[in-house]
């Protein structure tokens, strides 16, 4: 590539040619990359050892440190680590995860990356996470695992999940990709689990650009995550040498550095979001037609998630959405449910209506743009054009919806 095709690709649009916007746009998140980041990232840039240097493990110990356990395995997304988990808790062909619907895909996808099957569990209408008091029932003896996720930053009554998988001798894995800092009963998420994981994609609390993390306590766990992150390498092996069939899931020290920085603004970073997450409150309470996010001790807010009231279909919803995208306002249906996407429904013949109340939720969910940095300003035009947007919707009369309906993919 000549140089002045790199200058081309850097800045692809001649300042002439970009369209001007007629709004200023709020998007739905924004990375914080402060001074000190930027220097941790280019003293790594000016070194000579970009990946498995001395910052890789100068930020997993950051991350074990926030998780509250021994040990700490950097990868290169939440999925990756997601998938390691799967693997380490010895979960195969044929076994089950016991999850919810009502996630990101990556949380069920780990389980089929190795043959397994995820169980859904409907959620609990308040919190969002999975509804403890169903899971019971939704287990059977090819049963491996819970997989509970601590969506948006809500930590799951692990005291109950910890107490059934005891139970049942069950690995739990805890999903705290969206949850980073969070807390249950004063104890730190991530550390409940047999693992856990983190995810530091940009629109998460913290970023390194793309990249995650395993938690554990159990040394050989963390041993076999190291291994196999580095195409299945013993620690201080050959480079040749490969003990067990392994996977190029490495996080570079550059984006370790950036991980440092941003962890060492942690308390700050989500300090600034429930400031953020509570003038919205405050704003929306003008609004009566959407629910807002209940805060909680311990939570550490990811994104900001609102819900129309039940009289309100998915139509109404999805038109809302557009309203607002059309004034610039960045927004999204968080989540679409996993059985409904095409693979599950095709793979595993899941209909509407299979799991209720995820399904009303996710009918209705709005998140507004959501970052550390978001002014009271931008607050308020958020809030006046979903009020002006909701306005212009029609509302259906009758609730469609009855919360004491529910069925497991039994
Ligand atoms: C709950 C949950 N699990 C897993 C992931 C996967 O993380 P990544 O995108 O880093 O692979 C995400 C990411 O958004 C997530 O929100």
């Amino acid at each position: 590539m000549s140089t002045q095709a790199v200058a081309r690709a850097l800045s692809p649009v001649p300042p002439q040619e970009i369209p001007k916007p007629a709004i200023t746009p709020i998007p739905l998140s924004s990375p914080d990359v402060s001074a000190q980041d930027r220097e941790l990232v280019l003293n790594i840039l000016s070194g000579t050892t970009l990946s498995l240097g001395p910052t890789l493990p100068a930020f997993e110990a950051a991350m074990a440190e926030v998780a509250g356990t021994r040990f700490a395995v950097a990868v290169n997304s939440g999925t990756s680590a997601l998938h390691l988990c799967i693997k380490a808790a010895g979960i195969g062909e044929g076994d089950e995860v016991i999850t919810t619907p009502f996630s990101f895909v990556a949380s069920a996808n780990c389980a089929l990356y190795e043959r397994a099957i995820p169980r859904f569990v409907d959620i609990d209408i308040d919190t969002y996470n999975i509804d403890n008091s169903q899971i019971s029932v939704s287990i059977n003896d090819r049963t491996r695992a819970i997989l509970p996720v601590h969506v948006f930053g809500r930590p799951c009554n692990m005291r109950e999940i910890g107490a059934i998988a005891r139970l049942h001798n069950l690995a739990v894995i805890e999903d705290s990709c969206e949850a980073i800092g969070a807390t249950f009963e004063g104890r730190k998420i991530g550390s409940f689990g047999d693992s856990g994981c983190f995810a530091f994609y940009p629109n998460k609390q913290i970023t390194t650009g793309e990249g995650g993390a395993v938690v554990t306590n159990d040394e050989n766990v963390a041993r076999l995550c190291r291994s196999w992150r580095n195409q299945g390498r013993s620690e201080g092996g050959a480079w040749l040498q490969h003990e067990r069939l392994g996977y190029n899931y490495r996080l570079s020290d550059i984006n370790c550095a950036l991980g440092l920085g941003q962890l060492s603004r942690l308390d700050e970073i989500l300090k600034k979001r429930m400031h953020v997450a509570t003038a919205y409150r405050d704003a929306l309470s003008s609004v009566p037609a959407v629910i807002t996010p209940r805060p909680e001790p311990g939570m550490s807010w990811f994104v900001y998630v609102v819900r129309l009231q039940d009289e309100f279909t998915r139509e109404q919803r999805d038109q809302v959405l557009a309203s607002l995208r059309n004034e610039g306002i960045g927004c999204n249906n968080y989540f679409a449910p996993i059985h409904l996407q095409a693979f599950y429904a095709e793979k595993f013949g899941y209909r509407r209506g299979d799991f209720p109340v995820t399904e009303h939720v996710a009918d209705r969910t709005i998140a507004l743009p959501f970052f550390n940095n978001l002014t009271t300003s931008q607050i308020e035009i958020v809030t006046s054009a979903l009020s002006r947007a909701i306005g212009n919707v029609k509302t259906r009369s009758a609730p469609v919806f009855q919360l004491n309906t529910h069925r497991s993919n039994a």
